[in-house]
């Protein structure tokens, strides 16, 4: 099958496929303890897609266009088996991405059998160094430690290494400078995330936002920034190398600058739903279709279909929308 484009002209290039809705976290931005409780119910095994049906929606999607796949959660690392997934996804043909988005919890214990299964990199979310602090915002009473050692752990067995760091204001802005002198020194690159609306417990306000480009000015003062040019269209991080040439650092502005036009990314949330945008409310449900017996072809020319009917640009109409207006995809289902 050939490339698929939305009704916005928009290919479709992206797929982030959610591998399970449990986390070994509880960042309050995402699945704050009091609602993702002891009772709470997560997927029950049987409505989870198995590795061979994830592996059928990836080799769809790549036939209609996808070429980077990034496996999230909830936690990716906690789904039994993953390398066995990775190795899948590896061998689909179309594929040039294999990303993997993780807290880092686990990952100095599974980083090497990853790579060998053929994953290219992982991006790893760290929004405190500061011990404490990193305690309280992820509920974990692990140590950061752990997150640091599981990255370099990971760039040992050869992955590329990125950082994501979501920042919110009165919270962690005092970790944003220990965390680019770490990156730099490692030569990781680093992104800094405005703290966004999405799912529908994270009691997001536009005041707990930190602008980029506040931020943006903050790292010019402290070491100098160049701007680098996007690699390829719809990249949703802006991108700056440092004045001394040691690594790189993007900010991605969901809030303050939209980055909908070229927005070419699909998700599959763990349950096997097809999930256009970030923001939406429930999606188109493949797994029905894979449980049914259908043949590659029909789930491809559903997904073609749903794909066509696209007009997603949530970020772009978010001022001009009632606050709190619709209920929409956790982020634990999609993530991120
Ligand atoms: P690279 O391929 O390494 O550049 O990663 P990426 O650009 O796909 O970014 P990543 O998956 O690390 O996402 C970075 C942050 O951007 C996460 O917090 C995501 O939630 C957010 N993000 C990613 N895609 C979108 C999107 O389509 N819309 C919005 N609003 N946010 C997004
Ligand atoms: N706003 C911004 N980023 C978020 N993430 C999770 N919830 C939010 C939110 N409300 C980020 C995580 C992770 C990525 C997958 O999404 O920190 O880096
Ligand atoms: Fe878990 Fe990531 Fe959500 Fe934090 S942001 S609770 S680490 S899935
Ligand atoms: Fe894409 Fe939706 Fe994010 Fe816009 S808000 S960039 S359409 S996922």
């Amino acid at each position: 099958m050939s490339g698929v484009h939305d009704l916005f002209g928009r290919p479709l290039r992206d797929l982030r496929v959610s591998v399970t809705d449990r986390c070994n976290m509880r960042c309050d931005y995402c699945m704050p303890a009091e609602v993702f409780g002891p009772d709470h119910a997560f997927l029950p095994r049987a409505e989870i897609l198995t590795l061979e049906e994830i592996a059928r929606v990836v080799r769809a999607a790549a036939g209609l266009g996808a070429r980077k796949i990034r496996l999230t959660g909830g936690e990716p690392l906690l789904r039994r088996d993953l390398p066995g997934l990775v190795r899948l996804l590896a061998a689909v043909r179309g594929v040039e991405d294999l990303a993997l988005t993780t807290n880092g919890l686990l990952l100095a214990g599974q980083a090497r059998e990853l790579r060998q299964a053929g994953l290219h990199r992982v991006t790893v979310s760290l929004d405190a160094l500061h011990e404490g602090l990193f305690g309280r915002l992820t509920g974990s009473s692990r140590p950061v430690g752990d997150v640091v050692e599981g990255m370099k752990a990971a760039a040992r067995s050869g992955l590329g290494v990125k950082v994501n760091c979501v920042v919110q204001r009165g919270v962690n802005e005092e970790e944003v400078l220990p965390l680019a002198s770490l990156c730099r020194e490692e030569g990781w690159v680093l992104r800094f995330i405005e703290f966004m609306d999405v799912g529908n417990h994270n009691r997001w306000e536009r005041a707990a936002v930190v602008p980029s480009a506040l931020l943006r000015d903050r790292l010019q003062e402290a070491f100098g920034l160049v701007q680098v040019e996007p690699a390829c269209r719809g990249e949703v991080a802006r991108r700056y190398g440092y004045a001394d040439g040691r690594g790189e650092v993007g900010f991605v502005s969901s809030i303050t600058e939209p980055f909908c036009r070229d927005c070419n990314r699909a998700r599959l949330t763990a349950d096997g739903r097809l999930v256009t945008c970030l923001f939406a409310a429930g999606g188109a449900d493949l797994r029905g279709l894979l449980r049914d017996g259908r043949d590659d072809h029909a789930l491809a020319l559903f997904m073609r279909g749903v794909w066509e009917g696209r007009t997603d640009r949530y970020s772009e109409l978010r001022a001009a929308l009632p606050p709190g207006g619709h209920a929409k995809v956790e982020m634990s289902y999609v993530g991120g």
